[in-house]
């Protein structure tokens, strides 16, 4: 009978999280296979950041993740973010080569191309001595206590569509559920719960949200205007708000600010949004008032985008001073103008889903799990790395950042 290949670690998803571990794993001398059931390697990386790659934000403190990373419990991914930073990640780039440029607050940017970046990390895989199997897909996995083992020690035995191969041990790398055309599966939820290890709740995170048809009717003719806000939600305590451009959509929001917000909006919760965050709104149209005989709409728009100010003013027959010269409408109606664009409260229906997220909130559940090495506390030899884990980064490169420090985390305990 043909002996099954043994390798010191398997690693299961091409993409940020384990090109990266794989290179970092064979270049400290392990015998590494990564698989991926993907014609192509690292899609999202080639996606990603407009096909330039936000491969990391070099705004990131470490010792405080909760201000730029989503979970559970985000204090987890401090250890990984503090041993593998964003200026080692960016000496590596600089290692090959590759120049880059910070776009806005701290993300960095490959000059070239995204695929500069995938060829930096199948070049460190290469140095790493590692093999790959791709398109391979696994069909089965099965755990050997020692005592059951015929190498001696803990093994994992996967079935593969190129044969069975064994290790000692398995690292988890593919992702979340976002852009299922492109790979994403469950797969590594699937083995979490094979294994018994817990999971939080998934959902679309860094989505567009989506309105209902008839109440967003007014303001579908706005869709592609961008244009800078403030957007909050949550009580009190948890209040969280961005300042970022906006997007109208034909379906609802989206843009950076939207995106941002999404990861915290809970089902069901409104949302505020301040369309003028640069102007005290109020003030500025009393004083038009004083010195102008201009329509209301053609006031405003000197304040907010033109569309914006039309459409807002057009909108509201039942308030019909916003229709005449700014100086006949009266104080209240202008006062209520301002207040309805800089505390506009609407309530999303829903998200675009994992067909446009960006990301996947919530996963294997970090108590599970070693925040040293991303092994798992209660399986012997099993990790997971990167998006599959319920640690979700802003957008900006924060969420490559986890991929790349979890990763390496988990390689120097392999
Ligand atoms: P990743 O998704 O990269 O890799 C998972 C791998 O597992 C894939 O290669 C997949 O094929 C494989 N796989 C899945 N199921 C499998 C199975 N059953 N068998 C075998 N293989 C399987 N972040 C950021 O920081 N900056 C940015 O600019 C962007 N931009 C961006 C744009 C878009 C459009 C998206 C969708 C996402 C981003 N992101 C981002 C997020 C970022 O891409 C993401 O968080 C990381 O790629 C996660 O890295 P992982 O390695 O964990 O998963």
């Amino acid at each position: 009978m043909p002996t099954i290949p043994f390798f010191d670690a398997i690693i299961i998803g091409a993409g940020a999280a384990g090109l990266f571990c794989a290179g970092q794993a064979g270049q400290r001398g392990l015998k590494v296979l990564l698989i991926d059931h993907a014609e192509q390697v690292a899609e999202k990386i080639r996606i990603s950041g407009g096909g330039r790659c936000n491969f990391t934000n070099q705004d990131i403190d470490p010792r405080a993740p909760h201000k730029h990373f989503v979970g559970q419990n985000p204090q987890f991914c401090r250890s990984a973010l503090s041993r593998y930073t964003p200026q080692d990640f960016i000496a590596l780039v600089r290692k090959h080569g590759i120049a880059f440029h910070e776009k806005h607050k701290g993300q960095l940017f490959a000059d070239r191309s995204a695929e500069d970046i995938i060829a930096m990390l199948l070049a460190e895989c290469t140095a790493g001595g590692v093999t790959r199997w791709q398109p391979c897909g696994v069909r089965k996995i099965a755990f050997s206590p020692s005592s059951a083992s015929a190498s001696g020690g803990d093994s994992y035995q996967i079935d593969t569509d190129r044969g069975p191969v064994q290790a000692r041990s398995l690292v988890i790398a593919t992702g979340g559920l976002s852009i299922p055309k492109i790979g994403a599966t469950d797969f590594g939820y699937r083995i979490a719960q094979q294994f018994a290890v817990p999971l939080v709740e998934r959902r679309p995170g860094l989505v567009p949200l989506t309105f209902d048809g008839d109440a967003w009717a007014p303001y579908a003719q706005l869709a592609g205007l961008a244009l800078p806000v403030e957007i909050s939600t949550g009580a009190k305590k948890e209040r969280m708000s961005f300042h970022e451009d906006l997007l109208f959509t034909h379906r609802g929001l989206s843009g950076p600010a939207v995106l941002q917000i999404s990861s915290y909006w809970q089902g069901g919760a409104p949302l505020a949004i301040n369309l003028a965050p640069a102007v005290e709104l109020g003030e500025a149209l009393a004083r038009a008032k004083a010195r102008s005989k201009k329509l209301v709409a053609n006031e405003l728009a000197m304040l907010v985008p033109s569309r914006l100010a039309d459409a807002w003013v057009g909108q509201s027959p039942a308030n019909p001073d916003w229709q005449r010269p700014i100086n006949e409408a009266s104080d209240k109606a202008l006062a209520r103008l301002a207040e309805g664009l800089a505390r506009w409260e609407l309530t999303p229906t829903g998200t675009e889903g994992y067909k446009k997220a960006e990301v996947t909130l919530g996963g294997v559940d970090t108590r599970a799990l070693s925040q040293q090495t991303m092994e798992c506390k209660a399986q012997p030899g099993l990790y997971f790395i990167g998006e599959v884990v319920d640690i979700t980064g802003w957008l900006g490169g924060y969420n490559f950042q986890w991929a790349w420090a979890s990763a390496h985390a988990c390689a120097q305990a392999l």
